[in-house]
């Protein structure tokens, strides 16, 4: 991607030269809370910046209470289960269209933390559990946003996955981990979308606080991914101001006044901090300032009426229907029928997280009162509110509900989590919904088989109750239009399209993280690795509540003809994959095509298969398509923590086709042949068996096993074993044999008392290299 802060990096350059230290200093905290230093000297401008993600919260005063009234979209959870880029790439636009009728010039956002748990607290404000599908939504995201002039940061970088002492906790884990699982979706909407700013995270990642951190900020992020905007701090991450700037960490937010100025000023004068440092700091800020503030749009107004129709179809692609039986649904609305709508979620729906996200809403839906414009008749729909805004119920509530149910043909039970169970600040302790919700659910099923559950929650939940009811619609917070939506899919106006953007387990201790989660006392182990969201689910072959990449749609849909550009392919290739689907059903529908790459005979333990791909396609009934990705090196490869980038294993991938991660009709297999094989420099320090697979250390193979054998092995016994010692000669041979094989070559000194030198080792290692 082209640089987009080339002209205005030029000019900032040219300010740098005549800023004062003073300036500078100045310029690397915010003023205040939302906006950055002017320098009116200079006509320095400042920008203001404002979260995000799912919607604008621009404050209207001092307290964040009192913010401008903007469209609240689903949150990410939901924007995740979409999984539809063009869509997100509406959202971004409307989203900064709200920036510039209001004047901010840049948007927290997107947040694309991994789901490592589902007891995470922001989990509702992330899109997955997998990197590929959250980079290429965040990507979209990104160039929706900032195609309308608005700057946008990429948060939380990185490896924030937790709540909990989420100022201090510090992040443990292996590189491998974190390049396979926690960069990628950073890496992914860095390359494709050049967000103008990253904010890094609160904790710290192995030891060292992702605000002073050189190797995220200054090493992966701009020299090995090319970012070129500026890195702000999460809203207090600073901690050593100092350490920040020699790392990249450009901007401090909110400012804090003189405190860490004067650190950077004192540090300059002292040598400790080099000047030439200060400015590359300054100015990489200085260009997106400049950049940010030319694309102000004045003039911008906002249809508020178009961007809630914009929010209300977003809304209808993120419910995902998670089961149907009977085809109950989409409801038949027949004049006759009659609804029972209970739950008060159904007229005051949770439609949105607490925490920093938090959009005062232009306006709000709800289910009821959609239902009943759709429906009409009023009489037809009945109401029964089942529980309060904790959750909790009653006997005479429950009965209530259970009087109106057996008196309905359907009833439609709202349930899910209270705001109190779920926000940023706080993970969640248990994956239950309230006990209320659980028992109102039981006693609306005792009374009417025909009963619906609509969920109203930001991440993973249990449901004791799922095998009583016969249709299922996960809603997530669905955002401000959330209540047309529902009554959208209830009524089979939309057809679900949605699918889990992350797995539901069937209970706590089936997750990754169930041993400990979150980490306590300030440190956190990832010690499941690479194994998270399906990844685990696969590999320990434990069969969750619902698989990622599952949802059901009114219709059906059949994949036929996968075919692959090649049977065999270098790492250094691409290969096309082409599949039909088709739509074998009555009504249209969307179809989200999944592609999983897995490697046969991986030297690493890798997961069971990863998604690699996807797209979402519309069907007539009817109508077939051909769907086709490119795949590139990278899907095939690891990351080899010994040579430090990735790396292909020579061999055999399949290549799995379907509608989700647990149904994968469809398999073919690519030979994929390295170019450069990669061969393992051989060091004293190496077992004596890495000399028997490498080209030129497999000459000395022998000579060095014989050092530890002499010739028990080899020479010809000349008295006739039995049979039995027959056995227990070669049983010995194997464990010696094992004995010498995983020994480090330097001990055959010692072992051979000498006869075998340290210059005869040197000698061999000069010819092997
Ligand atoms: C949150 C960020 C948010 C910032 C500004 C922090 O506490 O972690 O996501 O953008 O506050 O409100």
């Amino acid at each position: 991607m082209s640089d987009p802060f080339t002209y205005y990096k030029a000019r900032a350059r040219e300010l740098v030269l005549q800023m004062t230290l003073e300036e500078k200093a100045l310029l690397l905290s915010g003023n205040g809370s939302w906006t950055t230093h002017k320098v009116e000297r200079l006509g320095i401008p400042s920008i203001y910046m404002t979260d995000g993600p799912h919607g604008l919260r621009k404050a209207l005063g001092p307290s964040m209470a009192d913010s401008v009234p903007a469209t609240c979209f689903p949150t990410a959870s939901a924007l995740g289960s979409t999984w539809n880029t063009q869509l997100m790439e509406q959202v971004g636009a409307a989203l900064a269209r709200e920036c510039q009728a209001n004047d901010v010039q840049l948007l927290l956002g997107p947040g694309i933390n991994m789901k490592r748990s589902p007891l995470g607290g922001r989990n509702f404000e992330y899109f997955s559990e997998d990197p590929v599908l959250t980079g290429h939504l965040a990507a979209a995201y990104i160039q929706g946003v900032q195609g309308e002039g608005v700057g946008t940061s990429l948060k939380h970088f990185a490896v924030n996955n937790q709540e909990f002492e989420r100022m201090v906790s510090n992040s443990n884990l292996d590189e491998r981990t974190l390049r396979e699982i926690y960069l990628p979706a950073f890496e992914l909407a860095i390359t494709q979308a050049q967000p103008w700013s990253v904010m890094c995270a609160y904790n710290k990642v192995n030891g060292v606080y992702a605000s002073e951190n050189p190797l995220l900020l200054e090493q992966i992020l701009r020299e090995e991914w090319g970012f070129e905007g500026f890195v702000v701090s999460d809203w207090g991450a600073v901690h050593d101001r100092v350490r920040g700037v020699l790392a990249g960490l450009n901007l401090e937010m909110p400012g804090s006044g003189e405190v860490n100025r004067k650190k950077i000023i004192e540090a300059v004068n002292a040598g400790r901090l080099p000047m030439s440092r200060l400015d590359e700091v300054v100015a990489s800020l200085l260009a997106v300032v400049l950049k940010a503030a030319e694309s102000r749009k004045p003039q911008a107004r906002v249809d508020l009426d178009q961007h809630h129709a914009l929010a209300r179809q977003v809304a209808g692609e993120s419910i995902i229907l998670l089961k149907n039986e009977d085809h109950l649904l989409p409801l038949d609305v027949g004049a006759k029928k009659k609804l029972a709508l209970i739950g008060a979620f159904a007229k005051e729906p949770r439609y949105q997280g607490a925490g920093s996200s938090q959009v005062n809403p232009s306006r709000i839906s709800n289910a009821h009162d959609e239902l009943l414009e759709l429906l009409g008749g009023s009489e037809r729909i009945g109401y029964a509110s089942g529980y309060d805004t904790e959750g909790v119920t009653t006997p005479s509530l429950l009965e209530e509900a259970q009087r109106l149910a057996r008196d309905s043909d359907v009833a439609i039970v709202f349930a899910g989590l209270p705001d109190s169970h779920e926000s940023e600040g706080f993970d969640r302790s248990s994956l239950d919904i309230p006990e209320g919700h659980h028992r109102l659910i039981d006693t609306v099923t005792q009374a009417q088989p025909n009963t619906v559950v609509v969920l109203m929650n930001g991440s993973a939940i249990t449901m004791p109750w799922v095998g009583r009811v016969k249709a299922l619609l996960e809603g997530w917070l669905t955002g401000q239009a959330g209540g047309g939506a529902i009554a959208d899919i209830l009524t089979g106006r939309v057809n679900p399209s949605a699918k889990l953007a992350e797995t539901f387990p069937q209970r706590l201790e089936d997750t990754p993280t169930a041993t400990e989660f979150p980490g306590l006392n300030q440190e956190t182990y990832y010690g499941e690795g690479v194994f998270i969201g399906y990844r685990y689910y696969d590999k320990k072959d434990i069969t969750p509540l619902f698989p990622f990449g599952f949802g059901l749609s009114y219709t059906t849909f059949a994949y036929s003809e996968l075919s692959l550009g090649s049977p065999s392919i270098k790492d250094t290739d691409g290969l096309t994959v082409r599949v039909k689907v088709k739509n074998t059903g009555k009504v249209a529908g969307k179809e989200i095509v999944q592609l999983y790459v897995r490697e046969d005979r991986p030297v690493v333990s890798r997961p069971e298969k990863e998604l690699k791909a996807f797209t979402k396609v519309a069907l007539d009934p009817g109508e077939e398509k051909t769907v086709s990705f490119t795949l590139k090196p990278r899907d095939f490869a690891y990351y080899d923590t010994a040579r430090r980038r990735w790396s292909v294993t020579p061999g055999r991938f399949d290549i799995l086709v379907g509608g989700s991660s647990r149904e994968l009709p469809l398999r073919q297999h690519v030979q994929v042949e390295t170019a450069e094989v990669a061969v393992p420099a051989l060091t004293r320090h190496s077992m004596v068996k890495e000399f028997k697979n490498h080209p030129k250390g497999k000459a000395f193979y022998s000579r060095l096993t014989h050092i530890i054998t002499g010739d028990a092995f080899t020479k010809q016994n000349p008295v006739k074993l039995t049979p039995q010692e027959e056995r227990a000669r070669k049983k010995a041979e194997m464990s010696t044999m094992v004995f010498v094989n995983d020994m480090p070559v330097y001990k055959l000194v010692a072992f051979s008392e000498g006869k075998f030198t340290d210059q005869m080792l040197d000698d061999i290692l000069a010819q092997v290299q």
